[in-house]
């Protein structure tokens, strides 16, 4: 198979043609006029081949029957036009041929996180090297030093899509949090042991819900049992492994893991009860709204994406340093004032 074909041009008001090399990242079929639609989730290489754009794909007319016959994680030459659906850009296909790819050129369209997922393992280590109570540093450097976990833990994604959505996605996302709860602990006065362990938890089940292969789809685990039972049955598990480990301690760290998503409607069995519960639920949160913020796209040249979650225009230029430095030296019309 050649070099990739750069689609770098979907989304520009005046070219709205696309051509390019991408990989199907998900598809099922949905009602079409005639017959099923292909609903899809190409991604395409970017400009000179930098960096991964994801593009939400529709394909009306399929009569011979080529896109119901793809299979998520092959390579397409995908040809079509750029329209908006729901304020989304979305990608209308007027061709599609499949490609033969190796091993290597798949993986090249999976997104990676782009952590050094060494240096974030040494990083969770050392948090864990620094817990005081016994246990729970026993527990710590016991579950850590898990072969499986390890191996899991370091590719997973933190999600199938929305937040840290790329291989290594848990490991980022969860350092992430890690780190912000070593800085607020002792502001909000919060027990340090715990609350490093609740955020290392909170989300360790999808290791075993979600595959990190092309797609990311949910595992038959995943799908029958979900990332809170599976996480559970994780530090059961391992807490079986350390004599007279309490029960108390046990129950609270499955506790950080049944009551992380914060309300009932949101799949957590149970209510956050302790303030480190409460704490591990808001980052999580935080974490996972920022990067999807960050990842909301409009139209190329757009400062404005559009997050489908919440239903939220995004102004990129809002947190740009370059665009405010700009901005600082101007008078704002309506106030008269620095705008
Ligand atoms: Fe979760
Ligand atoms: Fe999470």
């Amino acid at each position: 198979m050649g070099t990739s074909i750069d689609a770098s041009t979907a989304g520009k008001s005046q070219t709205k043609e696309v051509r390019g090399v991408a990989l199907v990242k998900s598809r099922h079929a949905g009602s079409g006029e005639k017959a099923p639609a292909q609903i899809m989730t190409l991604v395409f290489k970017g400009e000179g081949g930098k960096g991964l754009k994801e593009w939400p794909a529709r394909l009306w007319e399929d009569p011979r029957g080529i896109g119901a016959s793809l299979a998520v994680g092959s390579l397409v030459l995908a040809e079509g036009t750029v329209v908006r659906h729901n304020q989304e850009p979305q990608l209308r296909i007027t061709r599609l041929t499949p490609l033969k790819a190796s091993p290597e050129e798949i993986q090249s369209y999976i997104p990676q996180s782009t952590i050094s997922s060494s240096l974030a393992m040494a990083r969770i280590d050392a948090f864990m090297e620094s817990l005081v109570e016994p246990h729970l540093k026993t527990f710590g450097i016991e579950l850590m030093s898990d072969p499986e976990i390890r191996s899991l833990f370091e590719r997973a994604p933190a999600a199938k899509r929305n937040h840290h959505a790329v291989v290594g996605g848990l490991l980022e996302h969860t350092l992430e949090i890690m780190e912000m709860g070593d800085r607020i602990a002792p502001i909000l006065r919060l027990n340090r042991d715990l609350l490093l362990l609740g955020l290392l938890l909170h989300d360790l089940g999808k290791c075993w819900e979600i595959s990190s292969q092309p797609g990311f789809a949910y595992t038959d685990d995943g799908r029958l049992l979900g990332h809170m039972f599976l996480g559970c049955d994780a530090v059961r598990r391992t807490a079986g492994r350390i004599p007279e480990f309490p029960g108390t301690l046990l129950k609270l760290l499955q506790h950080f893991i049944l009551s992380h998503h914060g309300e009932m409607a949101y799949g957590s069995p149970v209510l956050p009860a302790t303030p480190e519960a409460m704490a591990v639920h808001m980052l999580d949160n935080l974490s996972g709204q920022v990067y999807a913020m960050r990842a909301a796209k409009g139209s190329d040249g757009d400062e404005w994406g559009y997050e489908r979650n919440r239903g939220a225009q995004i102004w990129h230029r809002g947190s740009d340093p370059a665009e405010l430095a700009k901005l600082s030296g101007k008078k704002d019309p309506s106030t008269g004032q620095g705008a």
